[in-house]
């Protein structure tokens, strides 16, 4: 059996993103995962809670919207963390963005663990004009703080280039780089190194060569890390 039929069989066609042929995540543990690769990955919970006093603000950019499974596996995360008083800035692009009933359709999955945050977020993206390129934003506050969404309607570089302040942290989530080269290529990760703070950090679940050499000409070091579900390894990226 070939492997696009494969996947047509197994999962349902709203859970494949049909511009790359792809899943937009892990279909069952795809909050963990998320909790796994990328927030105890980047390190975002040490960096916040010895932050002190002083330190209120966090940046994070993500490759990658999609449906915002990200976004709710983070809020699901700190809202449950013991940290209060900070302000997530929260910056994240889609080329293809999709409707908000298509949203819910591919968060239903995981409405047992996360159903008010899933309605919290379709409510908030829905009243956004997805057919205007650009920024658009959503303010929420939550128990760990506030959260604000820039999200960016357009090309990958295009919102990496209009960010006028560096990230902390990087979520690298835009396909792998086989369906979808294109959130992988050169020009792209030198403009995120480049809108990184010294010391940030970045994550990703694949470790393909391209995509570590691409981190480390952008001057990330790079570091293999366990993975999980299906994945053996992930990648963890620090800005030296
Ligand atoms: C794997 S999915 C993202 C999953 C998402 N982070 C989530 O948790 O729901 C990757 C997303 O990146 C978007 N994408 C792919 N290439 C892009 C590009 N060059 N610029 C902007 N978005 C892109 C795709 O349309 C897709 O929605």
């Amino acid at each position: 059996m070939c492997p696009k039929f494969e996947l047509t069989m197994q999962i349902p066609p709203y859970l494949v993103n049909e511009h790359y042929d792809d899943r937009y995540f892990d279909v069952v543990n795809a909050i963990e995962e998320a909790k796994h690769i990328f927030f105890r990955g980047t390190g975002i919970i040490d960096i916040l809670s010895t932050a002190g006093q002083g330190r209120k603000e966090f940046r994070i950019g993500e490759t990658g919207f999609g449906a915002g499974r990200l976004l709710i596996a983070l809020m699901d995360f700190l809202d449950n963390c013991g940290i209060t008083d900070i302000a997530i800035i929260y910056n994240s692009v889609e080329l293809h963005p999709v409707t908000s009933e298509r949203m819910a359709s591919i968060l239903e999955g995981f409405r047992t663990e996360t159903g008010q945050l899933i309605d919290l977020l379709v409510r908030n993206y829905s009243r956004v004009e997805i057919s205007r390129p650009g920024w658009h934003q959503i303010q929420l506050t939550r128990p760990f703080g506030t959260l604000t969404l820039n999200l960016w309607i357009g090309e990958a570089l295009e919102m990496v280039q209009a960010l006028t302040i560096p990230c902390d942290t990087w979520f690298l989530d835009g396909h792998g780089p086989k369906k979808n080269p294109s959130i992988w290529r050169r020009e792209l990760l030198m403009a995120i190194g480049e809108k990184t703070v010294p010391g940030g950090t970045c994550a990703t679940y694949t470790v393909a060569g391209a995509v570590r050499r691409g981190l480390i000409a952008a001057g990330f070091s790079v570091e293999q890390r366990p993975g999980f579900g299906g994945k053996k390894s992930v990648l963890k990226g620090l800005k030296l």
